[in-house]
């Protein structure tokens, strides 16, 4: 099997920010409570004509443009999202055509926050096979179109934006994908959920009037199992590629609270100053994170060739990921 390496990253935000005192001028909160319990001080949001495509296609553009490649030989676009900008046509459909790709199939992949590493696991695979080339894996959510910004209890926690890898095969030794650990808990399917807008509760007046198309949560009981899953998975993964978490460079998680990224790494044994924070900036945005974060890190010159990085997630579902690779420029 041929190796899959990453070969460029780019990300995008919406350049309009909500400060955690925007916020408590909205709701009975504080900057102090939100930066204690969250970390996040403050978020991106983007303005009413900005839908997920909007943004997708700007993180896009903006990996192709690291590559010094452009949009017309990618072969699939995979396109992480739990915001679409409708439910059909795919938000990938829309992304091939104003991106300009000319001949590639795609889809969106819904997995909640870890949607993105699903991607990266599923473009590892179809570029490993040998029937792929070129791969765009976009994580992209306009989260503030499904948040209530009467609910203290979430709408302090999200924003928007987009992140964007090219995925291409590895020459032989290139440093590439190592491996991948996922897993699906229908169980815990109540604890973070949109109710209502899909076949089980369709929209209607009363679906509206009760609120029913935001995200509710159970939070602690979501904080719990985040800390858990993200840290034994990623645990369970490293044991099984034989790489001890001393020598993971960097562990770029799933930015939902810096006390759950904490505490995972903790369990991890993974060191802080190997893990990637940018919540205080960002907050969460749901498959945007993991991309946004790796690009930053990457521009702060944070990733060096041959680096072991660790990517992980725990979202609605409940869902888990993690992959490992190598990094390749
Ligand atoms: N401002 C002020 N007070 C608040 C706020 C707020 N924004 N939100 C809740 N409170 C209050 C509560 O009402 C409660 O008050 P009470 O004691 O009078 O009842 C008190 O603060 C403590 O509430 P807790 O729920 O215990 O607070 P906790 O420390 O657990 O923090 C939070 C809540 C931030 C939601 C946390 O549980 C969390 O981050 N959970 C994970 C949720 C998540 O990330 N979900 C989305 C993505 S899924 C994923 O990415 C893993």
């Amino acid at each position: 099997m041929l190796k899959a390496k990453i070969s460029a990253v780019g990300a995008w935000v919406p350049p309009r920010v909500l400060t955690n005192d925007d916020l408590a001028r909205m709701v009975d909160t504080s900057n102090e409570w939100i930066l204690e319990r969250t970390g996040i001080r403050e978020r991106h949001i983007a303005d009413p004509g900005i839908a997920t495509s909007d943004m997708a296609i700007e993180a896009a553009r903006a990996a192709l443009a690291n590559r010094g490649t452009t949009a017309e030989d990618v072969d699939a676009i995979i396109l992480c999202t739990v915001t679409p900008d409708h439910m059909f046509p795919s938000t990938a459909c829309i992304v091939q055509h104003k991106l300009g790709v000319k001949r590639a199939w795609g889809f969106d992949l819904i997995a909640a926050c870890s949607s993105f590493v699903y991607g990266l696991t599923t473009a590892a695979h179809l570029v490993g096979c040998g029937t792929h080339r070129k791969v765009l894996v976009i994580g992209s959510d306009t989260m503030s179109r499904i948040i209530d910004y009467t609910d203290r209890t979430t709408c302090v926690l999200f924003g928007d934006g987009a992140g964007a890898f090219l995925i291409e095969p590895a020459g032989d030794g290139e440093p590439g994908f190592l491996g991948f650990r996922n897993e699906i808990d229908g169980s815990g399917g109540d604890m973070l959920i949109m109710p209502a807008g899909g076949s089980r509760m369709p929209p209607s007046h009363e679906t509206v009037d009760k609120r029913l198309h935001f995200v509710h949560q159970e939070g602690q009981a979501v904080f719990k199992y985040a800390v858990k899953k993200m840290g034994d998975v990623s645990a369970e993964l490293l044991e099984e590629l034989g790489i001890p978490p001393s020598e993971v460079k960097l562990m770029v998680p799933h930015q939902a609270n810096k006390r759950i990224i904490l505490a995972a790494a903790n369990r991890l044994g993974i060191s802080e100053d190997n893990v990637l924070i940018n919540i205080e900036r960002y907050g969460n945005t749901t498959s945007g994170t993991i991309p946004i974060a790796t690009t930053e890190a990457w521009q702060q010159g944070r990733l060096k060739k041959g680096d072991i990085v660790l990517f992980a997630a725990v979202g609605a579902g409940f869902t888990v990921g993690a992959n490992v690779w190598r990094w390749a420029f």
